[in-house]
């Protein structure tokens, strides 16, 4: 199953290489779905939950995603995405990001930045906190993930750290 996907990943990224060679033009999206788009760009489909409403996307890559609602995915980390989510997609990143924090030690921090390496298919996936970027494995991102029902418990704590949080952030991560 998960070698079928990569394999699928593959051929979808090469695909997608040939097309950027011969095309300067942002892929073309149609009736697509964001998780056909996201490939596209060399980014893996479970960067976003199952719940996903509906989405922009303009052809200079600002993307606008709409949730049916907050939504949160255990992958390595814990992550929470905001009903709207914000950006840019680029071939490879999805940046200037707003909508998606992740957990660490009971403290939310704003992802600005999602990427891979180029050419795909990359085996991890980076996410950037402030200046501080952390490497996941991709394969969690392959498929596309429903959300789970989870409380922000550690509102209170976090709230505590906020004004600490810049001067703490690289030693939480
Ligand atoms: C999108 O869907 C509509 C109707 O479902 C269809 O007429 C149109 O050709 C589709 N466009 C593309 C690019 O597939
Ligand atoms: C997302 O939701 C907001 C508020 O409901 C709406 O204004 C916006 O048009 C929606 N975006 C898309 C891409 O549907």
């Amino acid at each position: 199953m998960v070698f079928s996907l990569l394999l699928l990943l593959l051929l979808l990224s090469t695909a997608t290489a040939a097309a950027a060679a011969t095309s300067a033009e942002a892929p073309s999206t149609g009736n697509a779905t964001i998780y056909d788009i996201l490939p596209l760009y060399g980014l893996p489909p479970g960067i976003f939950p199952d719940t996903v409403t509906s989405f922009s996307l303009s052809s200079d890559g600002a993307l606008s995603v709409n949730l049916s609602g907050p939504c949160y995915v255990d992958f390595d980390y814990l992550l929470y995405y905001a009903p709207t989510i914000t950006g840019f997609l680029h071939y490879g990143s999805f940046v200037d990001l707003s909508g998606i924090q992740a957990r660490r030690f009971l403290i939310w921090f704003d992802v600005d930045r999602i990427k891979v390496d180029l050419p795909p298919p990359s085996n991890y996936i980076y996410f950037d906190v402030g200046w501080i970027t952390r490497k996941l494995g991709v394969d969690q991102f392959l498929t596309i993930h429903s959300c789970k029902s989870s409380c922000r418990l550690s509102l209170t704590v976090n709230r505590a750290f906020q004004q600490a949080k810049d001067f703490f952030t690289d030693l939480f991560w």
